[in-house]
C-alpha cells in the first residue's frame, strides 16, 4: 500500500512522480531545481505558458519522455504558500488522485517535501494524503450488470519523506483508515432502502462488534416493549420490519466511567407516516440513517486505533411506514424515560427515536452525550448544504465538538435552545412534550426536543440533514453520501477530555 524512502531518487522507475508545486516567482530549488534541468529548464516556462498550473487543486501531467526515471510528473498546483490549509492540502490531493484514477495507473510515488510549508509539516502532509486517497477514489458500487473486466486502480504509493520513518508510517496509517471508514458510512448511507432494512443495519453492527472485539446488545421489540420505549416502538408501528435497537460498547479504560455516549438516528428509509411526504420529498429519504453511519464509521475507526476511551454507540433503527397500525397525529405516547409525548407529526419520527435512544445511552452510563441525525429540513434553510447545524446545554463540551470538528475539516455551526425554545416544545395541553411545534425555528426545535431527554447531562446534537449527501462531486468524492461527522467523532473520541 505505502512505501516510505527518505530520500528522492530522479532514476527510480516510477509510473508517476508526484510533485506539488506553489504559486511564487522564486526560481525553482531543491528538487524542482533538479526536475528543472532535466526538463531543459523549461519548467518557468511551462507554468508561465500554463502547461503546469500552480492555482491550488490544479493537477497537470506532462510526459517526462524518458528524461528521468518516472514516466510521468503530476504537478499538484498549491497556490500561494502561506494560505495553504490543512484542509486545502487534502483537496488539492483529492484532485490528484481522481486524475490518477482516471489516468488508470496502478503506482505512483510522491515527493512529499514539496508540499510543505511553515504551517504544515511531513506528517500533516503525509496524513492529508492517505486520508484523500480513498475518500477521493470512493465509488458505490450500485446495481448495474457489469462488464466483466475489473477497472484497473491504484495499488501502491511510494512515498518521499524526510522524517521519523515510524511517525511518517504512523500518519499515514491513521489517514487511511480515517478516510476508509468514512468510505464505510458513505456506502450504508448509498444503500436503498430495501437493501438495508433495521436488521442488516444491526448484522453490519455485530460485524463491527466481531471484528473488534466490542460488546454488542441488539434489543428487539419484546426487550424495548419490556423497557417502556414507548416512543422510538411508536415510529416502527406502521412498518413489516422489526425495529433494532444497536448497542456497541468499546471500553479503552480501566474502568467504565468518562463514557462518551454517541447517538445515531437509524431510519433506514423515511415516508413521513399519516404525514406523509410529498412525491418529491419523499425520494432520497434512503439516507434518513447516516446519523447511524456516522456513529459506526466513528466505531471502525475507534475499533482500528484503540484509543484509551469509553465509548457507547446506540442506535434506534426501523423505517418509518403507513398501515393500518401506524402512529397516527394526535397519538400521545410514554417514552422510557416516562415523559408523555402528543405526536403532532408523524415525520417529526427521529426526534421519538432518538428520545430513548439517548434515554438508553445514559441507562449505560454514557456521561457526555453526541446525537448525530438527518433531522430536520429546517437546518438546510438555515444553513446550507455545507454546514452542520450544531445545538449543545453545555458550553465546554460543545467546545471539544466544535475543536473536533474544525479539525476534521467539517464545518459545525451552533443554533441557540433558549427557554422560550424549550417552552414551546413543552407546550402540549395533554402530555409533556409535543413533537413539532411548527414550522418557526424548526431545527431547533427538533434539538430542543432531544434535550429534553439528554437533561442535565453534557449533550451536542449534530442535524446532518443538509451535509450527509451532496448533489455533486467534489475533492475529497462523488455525489451522493458524504459520511459526514464520522471524522468528527473519532476525533472527538481520541481527543477527549473529561472535565
Ligand atoms: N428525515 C427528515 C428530515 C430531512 C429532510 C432529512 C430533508 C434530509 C433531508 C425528518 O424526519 C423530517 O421529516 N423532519 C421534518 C420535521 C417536521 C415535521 C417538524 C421536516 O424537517 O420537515
Ligand atoms: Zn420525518
Ligand atoms: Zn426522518
Amino acid at each position: 500500500m505505502f512505501t516510505i524512502k527518505n530520500e528522492v531518487n530522479l532514476h527510480n522507475e516510477t509510473e508517476a512522480l508526484v510533485i506539488g508545486i506553489f504559486n511564487q516567482n522564486q526560481r525553482p530549488q531543491g528538487l524542482l531545481a533538479e526536475i528543472d534541468e532535466a526538463l531543459n529548464h523549461e519548467l518557468l516556462t511551462l507554468i508561465k505558458e500554463g502547461d503546469i498550473g500552480v492555482k491550488a487543486k490544479q493537477i497537470s501531467k506532462i510526459h517526462t519522455l524518458g528524461k528521468l526515471g518516472a514516466k510521468r510528473l503530476f504537478f499538484v498546483g498549491l497556490g500561494k504558500k502561506k494560505k495553504l490549509t490543512e484542509q486545502d492540502l487534502k483537496e488539492a490531493f483529492g484532485s490528484l488522485f481522481k486524475e490518477i484514477q482516471k489516468s488508470k495507473l496502478t503506482e505512483v510515488s510522491v515527493a512529499i517535501d514539496t508540499f510543505l510549508t511553515d504551517n504544515l509539516d511531513t506528517y500533516d502532509a503525509a496524513y492529508a494524503l492517505s486520508e484523500a486517497w480513498p475518500l477521493a477514489t470512493y465509488r458505490f458500487e450500485g446495481y448495474k450488470k457489469k462488464s466483466n473486466e475489473p477497472e484497473k486502480s491504484l495499488e501502491h504509493v511510494t512515498v518521499y519523506a524526510d522524517g521519523d520513518e515510524q511517525e511518517i508510517s504512523a500518519a499515514l496509517t491513521v489517514g487511511f483508515v480515517y478516510g476508509k471508514a468514512t468510505n464505510s458510512a458513505r456506502t450504508l448511507v448509498n444503500l436503498p432502502g430495501n437493501m438495508l432494512t433495521a436488521t442488516d443495519l444491526a448484522n453490519y453492527a455485530a460485524d463491527l462488534a466481531k471484528k473488534y472485539d466490542f460488546e454488542l446488545e441488539i434489543l428487539e421489540k419484546e426487550d424495548m416493549e419490556k423497557l417502556g420505549m414507548g416512543a422510538f416502538l411508536a415510529v416502527n408501528k406502521g412498518s413489516v420490519e422489526p425495529p433494532k435497537m444497536i448497542v456497541l460498547k468499546y471500553q479503552g479504560k480501566e474502568t467504565w466511567s468518562d463514557v462518551i455516549g454517541l447517538v445515531g438516528k437509524g431510519i433506514t428509509f423515511d415516508t413521513g407516516g399519516y404525514s406523509l411526504k410529498p412525491k418529491d420529498g419523499i425520494v432520497g429519504m434512503k439516507t434518513d440513517m447516516a446519523g447511524a453511519a456516522s456513529v459506526l464509521g466513528a466505531m471502525e475507526i475507534i475499533g482500528e486505533l484503540k484509543p484509551e476511551q469509553n465509548v457507547v454507540a446506540v442506535i434506534p433503527s426501523t423505517d418509518n411506514m403507513i398501515s393500518g397500525e401506524a402512529l397516527k397525529p394526535d397519538d400521545v405516547i410514554t417514552s422510557m424515560s416516562g415523559k408523555t409525548i402528543e405526536v403532532l407529526n408523524t415525520d417529526a419520527e427521529g426526534r421519538l427515536a432518538l428520545a430513548d435512544a439517548v434515554t438508553y445511552a445514559k441507562h449505560h452510563g454514557a456521561n457526555y452525550l453526541v446525537d448525530v441525525a438527518t433531522l430536520t429540513g429546517g437546518v438546510i434553510v438555515a444553513l446550507g448544504m455545507h454546514t452542520t447545524g450544531a445545538m449543545a446545554n453545555n458550553e465546554e463540551w460543545f467546545e471539544q465538538v466544535l475543536e473536533a470538528s474544525m479539525e476534521a475539516g467539517e464545518p459545525i455551526w451552533r443554533l441557540p435552545i433558549f427557554e422560550r425554545d424549550k417552552e414551546r416544545v413543552r407546550s402540549s395541553k395533554i402530555a409533556d412534550l409535543n413533537n413539532s411545534p411548527g414550522r418557526e425555528g424548526h431545527a431547533i426545535m427538533g434539538g430542543a426536543f432531544i434535550g429534553e431527554f439528554a437533561e442535565d447531562t453534557p449533550w451536542v446534537h449534530l442535524d446532518i440533514a443538509g451535509t450527509s449527501d451532496t448533489k455533486s462531486s467534489h475533492s475529497l468524492g462523488p455525489a451522493g453520501a458524504t459520511g459526514v461527522m464520522v471524522r468528527t467523532l473519532a476525533i472527538l473520541v481520541e481527543r477527549f477530555e473529561a472535565e
